[in-house]
């Protein structure tokens, strides 16, 4: 039950992409088939943050720059990420700071919607199975993803279930 759902997030965000043409467009549909640029920077010495680079330059939704950032901290705080929801890679796209392994489908839904407030999405830490994180068996510990604001909100903006 619980990996058919994420199978069908999978495909979801599968079918954005194929999806692009499409006629009937909803707003946040249109708003999805835009390019946008993804700025990623990265501590030196992690791998884990360019495979998760390369799943999002792989979607063919953005445009990206990958960097080395040899202040992580610095930028977390200029970017408003709250200090205990740090991860490895920070990156920016649309206007949002994405922190760590947030998968694709939130973060298109995060610009797609553009919730009132809210300065980005983070997964703190870095869960086993997240994306850039997968496993050779496909096992992934429970994480969730959050939304935080500037005014210090936060909210579950997706849940992913513990598997294998
Ligand atoms: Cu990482
Ligand atoms: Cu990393």
């Amino acid at each position: 039950m619980r990996q058919d759902r994420l199978a069908l997030d999978r495909r979801g965000a599968l079918a954005v992409v194929l999806g692009a043409g499409a006629a009937l467009a909803a707003p946040s549909a249109l708003a999805q088939q835009t390019r946008h640029a993804m700025h990623v920077r990265r501590d030196a010495g992690c791998g884990c943050c360019l495979a998760w680079a390369e799943i999002m330059g792989r979607s063919g939704r953005f445009t990206m720059t990958v960097t080395i950032e040899a202040d992580m901290s610095a930028l977390k705080q200029s970017l408003g990420v709250p200090r205990d929801l740090a991860s490895c890679h920070t990156a920016t796209v649309a206007g949002f700071a994405i922190e760590g392994h947030v998968p694709l489908s939130d973060i298109l839904r995060l610009i797609g919607t553009r919730p009132a407030g809210v300065l980005g999405l983070a997964v703190p830490g870095m869960p086993i199975g997240s994306p850039g994180m997968e496993q050779p068996g496909g096992g992934r510990d429970a994480f969730a993803v959050i939304a935080f604001s500037g005014d210090g909100a936060r909210q579950i903006f997706a849940r992913y279930p513990a598997r294998g």
